[in-house]
Formats: structure tokens, sequence, C-alpha cells
């Protein structure tokens, strides 16, 4: 059953969208947040980032990966000729910082759930990549380990998803960081192959 935020959501523009998250009182993370974090990007993008919610320095400036894990990103981005700006969508499972970067809690990205399935309506992306335990966790709804869940293509309602390391983690593991780029670039085959279909 659609919930009543999902029915509203989806007949809205990027407009309404925004807007919609930037009033949300959903969940308690409203209560903390300095400010909403809705994404950043191509809205027509073939590949789509998701990430698990705002950090500290998201919450100030109210876009995605803008801290340390984001620069990470962007470097991994860059190597493979992609741009945050124009060649992806970086989204969140939550919109709004958890305190003290906690994971959010399962009712937290139930309740936020609508805005993302929306951004993804709109996007109609080629490619998710779901970056770390809590965004593949939530997306394929699973408890399984990153480690089982990476090297192969998932399914998100018919979009196809590749699972990888979370940035924020591979600043802590330089052995994770070679097996994210591995990811990157078996995403890269995997786009490069459809589009030559
Ligand atoms: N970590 C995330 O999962 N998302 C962000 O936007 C920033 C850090």
């Amino acid at each position: 059953d659609k919930t009543e935020l999902e029915s509203l959501t989806a007949c809205m523009n990027w407009v309404q969208l925004n807007q919609a998250v930037a009033e949300c009182m959903a969940c308690p993370l409203a209560k903390t947040r300095k400010n909403t974090v809705f994404g950043v990007g191509d809205q027509a993008a073939s590949w789509l980032f998701i990430g698990e919610g705002p950090g500290a320095r998201e919450d100030e400036i109210g876009e995605p990966f803008v801290g340390q894990a984001g620069k990470l990103l962007d470097s991994l981005l860059q190597a493979i000729h992609l741009d945050r700006h124009h060649d992806v969508y970086i989204a969140n499972i939550v919109k709004c910082r958890p305190p003290g970067n906690r994971n959010p809690e399962a009712t937290e990205a139930e309740k936020c759930r609508p805005y993302l399935l929306r951004q993804i309506a709109l996007i109609q992306p080629k490619l998710i990549i779901a970056l770390g335990k809590v965004a593949a966790g939530n997306l394929l709804n699973t408890h399984d380990s990153l480690a089982s869940l990476r090297g192969r293509v998932h399914d998100f309602s018919g979009i196809p998803l590749i699972v990888t390391y979370h940035p924020a983690y591979l600043l802590r593991s330089m052995i994770d960081k070679a097996k994210a780029w591995e990811d990157l670039c078996f995403a890269q085959a995997f786009m490069q192959g459809i589009r030559h279909n």
C-alpha cells in the first residue's frame, strides 16, 4: 500500500518535491537539522549515487557529500571522467542529518523514502550505485554484508543497482579503496555494455 506521502509525492515535479523536502516534519530528524539535503547533479543523469544521510558539513551547506568523504567521492568520480554537477545525480536515503552521524533509524528511512522514490522516478537513471551498507541495506531490503553484495548487478524496481563501500569508510581503509575502485570499473563496464546493446 502507498503511504499518504507517497501518493502526494508521486505527482510532484522537481520544484514541488524540493519544497516538500525543505518543509518536511515527518520524522524527528527535522527537529535537529540545520538544512535539508535534497540532492545535487544532473536531473537526467544516467548514474545515480545514493548515500546514507547528511553529515555535519552537508547539514551546514545543504548539499550531499561536501565533506571529506565527498572529496573522496569526487576524486573517484573524476577517475572515471564523471563530474558531480554534470554526469551524475547524488542523493541520500535520508534528507536530514542524524544527530552525531548515527545511522538513520529504519523508521526515519521509511518516512523519507517517498522523496527518494520520486527522485528516482524523475531521473530515470540507467544505474544506481548504493554507497555503503546502510544505503545498500535500505534499497535492497537486506542485512547481508557489503562484501557479499559487491561485484554483481542487483535490481531496484527494474533499475540495475551496484553496491560499493561508503567513501567515509574508505577514508579509513586503504585496502577497500582498491576494491571500491574495482566496483566503479565494474559499473563503468556495465554502463558501456548497455550503451553498445
Ligand atoms: N555521507 C553520506 O552518506 N551522505 C552525505 O551526503 C555525506 C556523507
